[in-house]
């Protein structure tokens, strides 16, 4: 690669990042023009009924998939959607999102063809990542006699990533901060959902957690009622 090329290769990647500037500019005089008001209301006070817990592939966008406007659903994502009880990344979301801003819908929501779930369906060794992806693999041998009757590898994948999110609701159900808010009498309920890359919908897993009973007893960790 000689001086020349390389310097082609700076401008460009200065031209796309400076189109992202563009984009933003435009965006936003868009959003001034039908709400004047817009950023200098959410600018003192965000208010979202939903923390969305999906997957950091970029296909998935909270806000376009749901139809929402920023200001309307706070976001956590990170690869696989995963819930996992030493993450305090994902702990501290949910708290602040529980506590603070008092939400009262989470949904954990994965997606069909998820490249991580895909991942920890083999055997190969992938790096630091083999860390992370094994709680899927947990989930994959508690449901391996169903999921090994699956003979297409993709479709097998396809539902270890439903019982993925099903395992992830649990865990989000598990913690302190969740079963806390239920003693406090607080409306939250916690929904497992799945996107399709195929036609842009939703479908929703049919779980929907919204009180300690629905637990297995051995996970009701004494919630504080104050
Ligand atoms: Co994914």
């Amino acid at each position: 690669m000689n001086e020349f090329s390389m310097n082609c290769m700076g401008l460009s990647i200065v031209s796309e990042i400076e189109k992202l500037f563009d984009n933003n500019r435009r965006w936003s005089q868009r959003l001034l023009e039908t709400d004047p008001h817009f950023f200098s209301r959410l600018s003192s006070l965000q208010s979202p009924k939903f923390l969305w817990i999906g997957c950091s592939d970029s296909r998935v966008p909270a806000n376009q998939i749901l139809g929402l406007a920023p200001g309307e659903v706070f976001v956590h994502r990170n690869v696989a959607n995963l819930v996992v009880n030493t993450d305090m990344n994902c702990l501290s979301v949910i708290q602040y999102a529980v506590e603070i801003l008092k939400i009262e819908h989470i949904i954990v929501c994965g997606h069909y063809r998820c490249g991580g779930v895909q991942a920890a369906c083999g055997c190969d060794q992938l790096g630091l990542i083999d860390n992370w992806l094994r709680d899927i693999k947990n989930t994959y041998n508690q449901n391996r006699v169903e999921l090994e009757k699956i003979g297409d590898k993709t479709l097998r994948a396809d539902r270890l990533c439903e019982l993925n999110v099903l395992s992830q609701v649990r865990n989000v159900c598990h913690t302190a901060i969740v079963q806390n808010a239920w003693a406090q009498g607080r409306k939250l309920a916690v929904h497992g959902l799945i996107y399709s890359l195929n036609d842009g919908l939703l479908q929703d897993l049919a779980v929907q957690v919204t009180g300690l009973e629905q637990l297995e007893e051995i996970y009701r960790i004494g919630a504080k009622s104050k």
